[in-house]
């Protein structure tokens, strides 16, 4: 298992590009299922959970071409025809946004086959609404033998009230809604921009959608689909994520490629933490770090608000600020693990229940962390670029699922990190 290994203490300096969306380019790849004629889809990351969705979408029958993933990060997905639609559990197990292929499959093949996912790291993550909701729009589930079997001759538009805000199951019953016989109507839906961007896609493809971005997402089904090409929206967790590197240790970066429209929320919490910032244009922004971070609360939350996959990396920023800085996760139950790695490298944090109080500025030292999950691996890396002396992290697997070569990336801007195959 590859390992990094950080030397801290250096201030980043300099520009980084921002690869297209992990969360926007899964669904996008999913939807392939919907259509007989090809989909091209460009600026997909160079990640592993995208190679993963790839070979999901080729065990099913699904052409992907070219065969081995191109530099510039555009494929062709043609499914026509779908020898098995099923997501085996080695797959799924690996990548629980795997479950992204039953909405598709129902409405195409009128069957599915899909693993349950099971828990994660970062809390249970059921799909109960996922599977609620497929069943009001006509599907037939049983679950047996830890697979979801879902069968459907047409499904039926209908008016379906999510509980709760999910983003993979908004995704889900839209791409399951736009082959259905009618109009559905998702309320409570995610509003987040990967759900925007399918719902681009979709259209493109010849769906009729209108509402996304807002709680009230209104499907007219229509009887085929037809190929499109598009482009993946660029990622605001990675552009979040190098603002906060640079703003740990006090740098000045300009991060480009990005789309500042959906960085709102974290850019006005780096400004309360004392990090200038500056939008250049659309889509680039520049940060510089300040000599002394201040404290500043945040609680997580759905689109607009502050994201939960950018949590663990202001955890790692305030353990530089000034005072105690409160975080709150409201979206995911378990999701401090990387707080007691943080602790071993000189952190003062102390959690209670969805709390974290974290207090500052206390200087951290290098050492031997393990990565839970994506985004606590990279709270790890900010923490290790703050450190003095050297960090290793292990398992950083988890953050090759969601991270296009973050230590290249880094290192072109002054990072001293390295990558270490046993
Ligand atoms: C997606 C993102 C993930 C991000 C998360 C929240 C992808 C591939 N992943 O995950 O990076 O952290 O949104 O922004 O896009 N829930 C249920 N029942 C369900 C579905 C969800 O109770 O059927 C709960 C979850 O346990 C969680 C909350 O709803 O507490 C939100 O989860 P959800 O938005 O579904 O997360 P994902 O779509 O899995």
């Amino acid at each position: 298992m590859d390992r990094f290994i950080i030397e801290g203490g250096v201030k980043l300096r300099g520009q980084l590009a921002v690869s297209g969306a992990k969360n926007a380019a899964l669904p996008a790849m999913a939807a392939a299922l919907l259509t007989p004629e090809p989909l091209q889809l460009s600026n997909l990351p160079r990640v592993r959970d995208i190679f993963t969705m790839k070979k999901l979408l080729q065990h099913m029958g699904i052409v992907v071409t070219p065969s081995d993933f191109p530099p510039d990060g555009e494929l062709e997905l043609r499914a026509a025809q779908i020898a098995r639609p099923e997501a085996p559990y080695d797959l799924v197990k690996t990548m629980r946004a795997s479950i992204l292929a039953l909405g598709p499959l129902v409405a195409r093949c009128g069957q599915a086959r899909v693993s349950l996912p099971g828990g994660c790291a970062i809390g249970a993550r059921p799909i109960d609404l996922h599977l609620k909701g497929l069943e009001q729009l006509g599907a037939e589930l049983r679950v047996e033998h830890g697979y979801v079997n879902a069968r459907a001759r047409r499904l039926r538009g209908s008016h379906i009230h999510f509980d709760k805000v999910t983003v993979t199951g908004t995704e889900n019953l839209m791409m399951a809604a736009v082959l259905a016989d009618g109009e559905t109507v998702l309320e409570s839906a995610a509003r987040e921009p990967e759900v925007e961007d399918l719902a681009r896609l979709l259209r493109a493809m010849g769906a009729e959608i209108e509402g996304e971005g807002t709680p009230t997402v209104r499907i007219r089904g229509v009887s085929r689909l037809a190929g499109a090409r598009h482009r993946i929206i660029p990622d605001r967790i990675e552009a979040g994520t190098f603002l906060m590197a640079a703003a740990i240790t006090g740098g000045e970066l300009e991060v480009t490629n990005c789309d500042c429209r959906h960085l709102q929320a974290v850019l006005q919490q780096l400004e309360q933490a004392g990090v200038a910032v500056k939008e250049k244009d659309a889509a680039r922004v520049g940060v510089s770090g300040p000599s002394r971070l201040c404290c500043a609360d945040v609680s997580t939350a759905e689109y607009p608000g502050f994201p939960t996959d950018l949590q663990a990396q202001y955890m790692a920023l305030m353990t530089q600020a000034e005072g105690a800085s409160v975080i709150t996760e409201t979206i995911f139950e378990n999701r401090f693990l990387h707080a007691l790695e943080m602790v071993r490298m000189g952190a003062t944090i102390s959690v209670e229940g969805r709390q974290a109080v974290v207090r500052g500025p206390t200087p951290l030292t290098g050492a031997n962390v393990i990565a839970s999950d994506l985004r606590a691996s990279a709270s790890l890396v900010l923490a290790g670029l703050a450190a003095e002396g050297e960090t290793v992290i292990d398992r950083v697997y988890h953050i090759d699922r969601g991270y296009e070569r973050i230590e290249e990336k880094l290192r072109s801007v002054g990072a001293r990190i390295r990558r270490v195959s046993p």
